[in-house]
């Protein structure tokens, strides 16, 4: 695991963007888990920047996203489908067949977890998945359960959840209580993971992940092992993480 602490938001959006800049750049067709939510929302703003200023070229990579709530359509604009077109698709040149997300309202949802799960596979894997993490230590919509959800599937969110997820929302909309997200197994198979979190907010499940034994009551918790893992924080989230020995993570 590495352990990169950044000053603030803004630097670390600037790193995550350059990390993910340099896949596309050493690997043209590089396949991207990609997460929504706030913590990479400026990663995609500098990498738009990096596609209009520096000629970033994304038209042959391949991006897969890890989650969509049940019962939005790509075209509803609390919809992760609506979040990606506005935050990061179209200020890129990425080809529309090459990006995909799971359907909030295919007709049979279980069968949906199973076409997304080939669509990885087929293309290959993930190589280089981008994570957030919820403040009770989520990591895509994988919720504190007793035991860790391996394959792509129909989770329940936590009330926790749906309580931070609500300010994306307009008063009066709620917020779905299950989403269809990519598992546990399917994270930890890619190739590189990279985790950004910002805010004072995430310290806690950011420590507690780092520092509890491995437990699917903190799903990020499992982080640790991956081979290569890099845990890129600012400042605040970092708080609890600054009291303790991290040198043997950096
Ligand atoms: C979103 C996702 C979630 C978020 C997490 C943090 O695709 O997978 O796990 O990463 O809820 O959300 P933010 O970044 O909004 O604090």
């Amino acid at each position: 695991m590495r352990f990169l602490v950044v000053d603030d938001y803004e630097s670390l959006s600037r790193r995550a963007a350059l990390m993910l800049a340099g896949h596309v750049v050493v690997n043209p067709s590089v396949v991207l888990g990609l997460a929504t939510g706030d913590s990479p929302l400026g990663m995609y703003r500098e990498l738009v920047k990096l596609h209009h200023d520096y000629g970033l070229d994304f038209s042959s990579v391949r991006t897969f996203n890890l989650d969509e709530y049940c019962g939005l359509s790509p075209s509803h604009p609390q919809s992760y489908a609506h979040y990606m077109r506005q935050n990061f698709f179209t200020g890129v040149n990425l080809h529309p067949d090459n990006t995909h997300l799971l359907d909030g309202v295919a007709p049979d949802q279980f069968a949906e977890c199973i076409r997304y799960e080939d669509e990885i596979k087929q293309a290959g894997g993930i190589d280089f998945q981008v994570l957030g993490i919820g403040r009770n230590g989520h990591i895509a919509f994988n919720e504190p359960g007793d035991h860790f959800q391996v394959r792509t599937g129909v989770f329940e969110l936590a009330e926790a959840t749906r309580e931070a997820n609500a300010r994306f929302f307009e008063r009066g909309d709620t917020v779905p209580t299950r989403a269809l997200s990519v598992g546990i197994g399917t994270i930890m198979k890619a190739r590189e993971i990279l985790l950004v979190a910002s805010g004072v907010e995430k310290a806690h499940a950011l420590a507690a992940s780092i520092f509890s034994p491995i437990d699917p009551a903190l799903p990020a918790s499992i982080l640790k092992i991956h081979p290569n893992f890099t845990l890129l924080v600012d400042r605040a989230a970092a708080r609890d993480l600054a009291e303790r020995d991290l040198s043997a993570y950096q």
